[in-house]
């Protein structure tokens, strides 16, 4: 037989109160020590202050444009960026790269996944994009619109990136930023579908992070 200790309600209230009191203390502590180390991280980063990578376009070309009579489109573009990095004391980790081109704020390509990979400090990489639509819908002025840009002899494309970086400084990695770049190219229009549309101008593209 075991017997059952009870505490009575004031032992209770009192213990209660201890633990409040502990639990306030450790709560003050560990908020001080969290905002030290809020501060200090601001502090670095404010000192540092990483410039946002630069990417411009080396070329671009269209090798097909084939519009249906139901208003899908087939597409192969190929283009090459040129992306730096500014910073002096911070690398970049590119973890994801989407691709993809758009005409008069219409998508022609599906998205094209590029590999990640790690930019050094005042680094500059060149990277390759293959771009492909197929069957993709488009509004039905289409035609009628790359039809008025032959006649002036212009094709304004915009090329797009999505992805996600992390900036490393020192050995400290940052969480996962959301960038976009943003290129317009504005292609000479001649020949296509004899041959195809290239730009080699070396646009400045736009960058958000
Ligand atoms: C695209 O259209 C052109 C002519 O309009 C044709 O010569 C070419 O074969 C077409 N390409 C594809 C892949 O359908
Ligand atoms: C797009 O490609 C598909 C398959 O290759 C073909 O059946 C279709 O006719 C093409 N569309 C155009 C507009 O060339």
């Amino acid at each position: 037989m075991s017997k059952v200790h009870e505490k009575s309600p004031k032992d209770c209230a009192k213990k209660r109160f201890n633990i409040n009191k502990f639990h306030k203390k450790f709560f003050f502590s560990f908020s001080t020590f969290l905002l030290a180390i809020l501060s200090l991280v601001f502090l670095v980063w404010l000192i540092l202050h990483p410039k946002k990578p630069q990417f411009s376009l080396k070329d671009v070309n269209i090798y097909q444009l084939n519009l249906s009579d139901s208003n899908l489109i087939n597409s192969t573009v190929r283009l090459t960026l040129s992306s730096n990095n500014p910073n002096k004391k911070v690398g970049i980790y590119y973890d994801v790269l989407q691709v993809y081109a758009s005409y008069k704020s219409q998508i022609i390509t599906q998205e094209t996944s590029l590999p990640p990979f790690y930019q050094g400090n005042e680094e500059t990489n060149l990277l390759s994009a293959a771009l492909d639509g197929y069957q993709i819908p488009v509004a039905p002025s289409f035609g009628y619109e790359v039809g008025r840009d032959q006649r002036i002899g212009k094709f304004v494309l915009t090329l797009k990136v999505i992805g996600r970086l992390r900036w490393k400084v020192g050995t400290w990695v940052s969480g996962r930023y959301r960038f976009n770049v943003n290129c317009i190219a504005i292609l000479p229009f001649n020949s296509i579908p004899s041959g195809p549309l290239s730009s080699k101008q070396g646009t400045v593209c736009s960058t958000i992070v």
